[in-house]
């Protein structure tokens, strides 16, 4: 009786034991946030057209399926606690808007925060951490973005097991992502406790520049990019790292940074979260969005984060293991100019991660160039090609 007591106890303080909704997000989550296009200005008349462009579009069908208002949708407690959505941008509350969501075959997120305050100064969830959780199951709720700002003395780690386990306690299945921009390596210890978890600080709409703040910065693609090293290995099926969401579409870099930023977070298997204006999209961004090729590489299911094999004069050469021993490869430009890629097939690439040895000395691929379609013979040819600046070269090598 004694021993039984003894365990309980630990069983309940210690954080050993996973709390998250298992059997989600088993390939990386794919939606819309509003965040990087439209800041605080969001409305559920944002929402719903935003979601009946994610189906007239065809995203849905390419796999966008998260539509999550980022911070600003609250704006206080009622007396008992319990959070006030804006009335006037929100006029018919949450869980309108989440049904809405729900009847045109799309999922819910939300955003709130660890401390007292989110970032732009909304109320956050500290001391709330149930009452929050048992609203959003009470919406619907399938998606939880979770911020790290006026958290003044408390812990990642023990602040994001709390919402997690107070999300699971309100029992509504929900994606859970954690947004404390790396500071406390939650790759090493949120695999049971969130579904993804952001690894850096803000992105920033421009392919390799640096926006100073005071205080922080926001990163450019490339910046972002370079700081996945070493990560690779924390991420698979229901937990991923989190390079940031889209910025494909938003102007700041041309057709070619976008496809570029585009393929290299489906060659990282990173979530994909547009954040874009659809109601205004472009067909070049429609186009990079939803490419099913280039989707399939970041969905695919055994959810192999890809390995940065060389890199030379400005020249990054990717590989992504994938399903039925197919392999996908990106060669990325990151110098302005057009270079010319040559690639000899019999070059040893074997991944310790995931022990798999491309072996195309011996086994035939064909190559398949997942952007323009074109079929380029197979691996037995080495291969040649130019690829514009600031732009990839991507292709899927699938068995003979
Ligand atoms: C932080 C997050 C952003 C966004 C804003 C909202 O900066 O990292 O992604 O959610 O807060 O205020």
């Amino acid at each position: 009786m004694k021993k039984l007591f003894v365990i309980t106890l630990i069983i309940a303080s210690c954080n050993c034991f996973g709390q998250k909704f298992e059997g989600l997000a088993l390939t990386p989550p794919m939606g819309w946030n509003s965040w990087n296009k439209f800041g605080c200005n969001v409305s559920e008349k944002l929402i719903k057209e935003t979601a009946d462009e994610i189906v007239a579009s065809g995203m849905r069908d390419a796999g966008y399926e998260f539509v999550v208002i980022d911070d600003c949708w609250q704006v206080g407690r009622d007396s008992m606690g319990f959070i006030i959505a804006d009335p006037e941008r929100f006029p018919s509350g949450i869980k309108a808007l989440a049904d809405y969501i729900h009847s045109k075959g799309l999922k819910f997120g939300i955003y709130s925060c660890a401390g007292t305050e989110t970032c732009a100064g909304r109320p956050g969830a500290r001391g709330h951490e149930f009452q929050d959780a048992y609203m959003y199951a009470k919406w619907g709720v399938d998606y939880l973005k979770f911020d790290w700002c006026s958290t003044n003395g408390q812990n990642q780690k023990e602040s994001y097991i709390l919402m997690s386990k107070m999300l699971k306690k309100a029992g509504h299945p929900i994606v859970f992502s954690l947004c404390e921009w790396g500071g406390s390596k939650p790759w090493e210890w949120a695999s049971e406790v969130g579904h993804l978890w952001r690894t850096t600080g803000d992105i920033y709409d421009c392919f390799d520049c640096v926006k100073k703040h005071p205080g922080y910065s926001n990163w450019g693609v490339m910046k972002i990019l370079d700081m996945q090293n070493g990560l690779r290995k924390y991420a698979g099926p229901g937990h991923w790292n989190d390079p940031d969401m889209l910025e494909v579409g938003n102007g700041g870099m041309t057709v070619n940074e976008d496809r570029a930023h585009f393929s290299m977070w489906c060659m990282l298997a990173a979530p994909l979260m547009a954040g874009n204006n659809l109601t205004s999209m472009s067909d070049a961004t429609r186009t990079i969005l939803t490419n099913a090729e280039v989707i399939s590489i970041n969905q695919d299911v055994l959810g192999i984060q890809g390995l940065k094999f060389s890199s030379k004069d400005s020249l990054e050469t990717w590989f992504k293991p994938l399903e039925k021993g197919d392999w996908a490869v990106c060669f990325l430009n990151r110098s302005s100019k057009t270079v010319k890629i040559e690639f000899d097939w019999n070059t040893k690439v074997y991944d310790e991660f995931s022990q798999r040895d491309l072996n195309a000395g011996e086994t035939v691929y064909n190559l398949l160039d997942v952007w323009t379609r074109d079929k380029l013979g197979d691996t037995k040819k080495r291969l040649e090609k130019e690829v514009a600046g600031h732009d990839v070269l991507m292709l899927k090598l699938t068995h003979k």
